[in-house]
């Protein structure tokens, strides 16, 4: 499945719009202005927990924190070309490298989710805080949505390269193997329902 598709999918899906870019444009004067709040947070949480804060090398934090930062400006200025939908869908395959794994990416865009929520409601009226927090929720859902994907596909495509097999014949045994789990785990379906095939 390609990136084209999957974007298009989590834009239907989820609702999110050409709207939403312009929505994040307008008020990107305010929402800029919480940029080394939300890196300090992002960081500060991320080097607290032992598991997360194994990931990083020494010395790391300030170069993370002007990515994460660069991030942000793009989505709250809500440039959304295509080289940004490419390089989240490049995320995954780094965060592959680097043992980021996507519970800890989808813990932490639930951070900061919640602390735009958090902002939103304290710099604007109650309408136009909806509104700048639902354009933030579905851009960053989408991403979301993105690097999970591209993790997955892109751990597919490394394994079947490693294991020399064509695509064709991953999937036939994949079937199998998922049949077999199924039936382990008690849980009768029929192959239509469930073939890796249609992924
Ligand atoms: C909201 C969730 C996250 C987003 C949107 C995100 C986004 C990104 C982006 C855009 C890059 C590429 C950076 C670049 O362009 O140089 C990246 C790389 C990276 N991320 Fe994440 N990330 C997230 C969560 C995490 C978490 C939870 C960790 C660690 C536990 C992490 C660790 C890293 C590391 C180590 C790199 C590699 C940097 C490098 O070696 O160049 N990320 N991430």
């Amino acid at each position: 499945m390609d990136l084209e598709k999957v974007l298009r999918d989590l834009m239907v899906l989820s609702g999110f719009s050409k709207n939403d870019a312009l929505v994040l444009r307008e008020t990107a004067d305010v929402t800029l202005g919480w940029k080394d709040e939300f890196a300090q947070a992002f960081y500060d949480l991320l080097f607290s927990y032992p598991p997360t804060a194994k990931v990083f090398r020494e010395g790391e934090r300030a170069a993370r924190e002007i990515s994460l930062k660069a991030w942000y400006e793009d989505v709250v200025r809500g440039n959304f070309a295509e080289s940004f939908w490419r390089r989240q869908w490049a995320v995954g395959l780094i965060h592959i490298a680097r043992q980021v794994t996507n519970p800890y990416m989808l813990g932490m865009m639930s951070r900061v989710q919640q602390l735009f929520l958090h902002k939103c409601l304290e710099n604007f009226e109650p309408e136009k805080a909806e509104q700048v927090f639902g354009a933030f929720k579905r851009a960053t859902d989408v991403i979301a949505g993105i690097i999970t994907e591209g993790y997955f596909q892109n751990y597919m495509s490394a394994m079947q390269r490693v294991a020399g097999f064509r695509e064709g014949l991953v999937m036939r045994m994949l079937d199998l193997e998922i049949g077999r789990m199924l039936e382990d785990e008690g849980v009768h379906l029929s192959v239509e329902d469930w073939s890796v095939a249609n992924l």
